[in-house]
């Protein structure tokens, strides 16, 4: 194959800017792009000379794609991923796969069942900050994580809405889940969580708590607490995930790394240019190597598992073990 042509299920903010990086590749063609909203398929496909369609079992049944890209919100994810799967094309989710573990489990089947490739957005993995902190913890122990997101309310109707999107954790701050995982290497085997809202329940049609608490529990003992609230409506916030390990702390932000104390001249040296995960799904799909992708379906559904674990435990008040522990 020398060159991978792409469907899109969904045009909104997130997809066009995969759209964008994809069309600086002379590699990758964007041939069909649908959304339920028929102006934003025939914006997107006028840009790229693609196809519109509000159907995408429609643009499955009649274009002739390599790989599929499903960026909708939390609550649409239906049976686009598997009927793509069952087609042969190669799969590139946005996170979160799913609101709903039994849906993913069938979505995971039917990807390992058709041996495509898989790719989950989880692109703060492929940083140059991300891969030297992974470098650096493979041979030391990790006795704490502690980790804040603390940010805005995305202007999206659905984000608000705890059945459509999950809430902040699952929808936004599983980047940070996701990282805790990726660097250790290691598997959460327990959740236990408190949610409230305090601030921001005054607010048309907002149903997610605006205050999370979170324990994680390591296979290997690690504990890692999480605290996100998206109560900036204004602007401004904060975002971080601390390491602590024997007489040092170890920051990791999407701006570098920081060591405490007496600093790290190789950590903290500025980050080096990373290829997008974009580029790195096309690769992979051109030379048939999965191992060049740094989040599969199944790893990324494990992130999931391991968020809405915490909401079962915020609404039963239990400790809960993530379904794929
Ligand atoms: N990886 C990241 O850093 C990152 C960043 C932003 C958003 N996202 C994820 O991308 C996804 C989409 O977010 P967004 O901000 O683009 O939302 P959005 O609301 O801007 O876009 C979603 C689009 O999906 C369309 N859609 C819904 N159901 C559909 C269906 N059945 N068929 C076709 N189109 C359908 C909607 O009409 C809408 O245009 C979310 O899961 C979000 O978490 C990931």
């Amino acid at each position: 194959m020398s060159e991978v042509r792409i469907g899109f299920v969904g045009a909104g903010g997130n997809a066009r800017g995969h759209m964008s990086r994809l069309a600086e590749l002379e590699d990758a063609t964007i041939v069909a792009i649908s959304d339920l909203v028929e102006e934003k398929a025939k914006e997107a496909a006028g840009e790229y000379g693609a196809t519109p369609y509000t159907d995408y079992h429609a643009m499955l049944d009649s274009e002739e794609l390599d790989a599929l890209y499903v960026s909708v919100p939390p609550f649409a994810h239906t049976d686009a991923e598997v009927l793509a799967a069952q087609a042969g094309l190669n799969l590139f989710v946005e996170k979160p796969v799913v609101l709903d573990m039994d849906k993913g489990l069938e979505n995971l089947e039917a990807i390992k069942q058709a041996g495509v490739l898989s790719c989950v957005g989880y692109q703060l993995r492929l940083m140059d900050t991300t891969q030297r902190l992974k470098a650096y913890l493979a041979d030391k122990t990790v006795a704490m994580i502690s980790s804040h997101r603390w940010g805005g309310l995305p202007g999206t109707p659905w984000w608000r809405v705890m059945e459509q999107s999950g809430g902040q954790l699952v929808e936004q701050t599983t980047h940070q889940v996701d990282l805790m995982r990726y660097v250790t290497g290691d598997e959460i085997v327990e959740v236990y969580a408190k949610y409230a809202t305090r601030t921001l329940g005054d607010l048309e049609n907002f149903t997610i708590p605006d205050s999370q608490a979170v324990i994680f529990e390591f296979a290997s003992g690690i504990l890692a607490t999480l605290s996100t609230s998206p109560m900036m409506t204004q602007g401004g916030g904060k975002s971080d995930v601390v390491f602590l390990l024997r007489d040092q702390i170890i920051g990791w932000s999407t701006t570098g790394l920081s060591v405490t104390p007496g600093g790290d001249p190789d950590l903290e040296a500025e980050p080096k240019e990373t290829p997008n995960i974009d580029q790195v799904f096309v690769k992979a799909i051109l030379t048939g190597d999965q191992s060049l992708i740094p989040v599969s379906y199944e790893d990324g559904l494990r992130t999931c598992d391991a968020t809405l674990a915490a909401n079962e435990s915020a609404a039963t008040g239990k400790p809960v073990k993530p379904k794929l522990s």
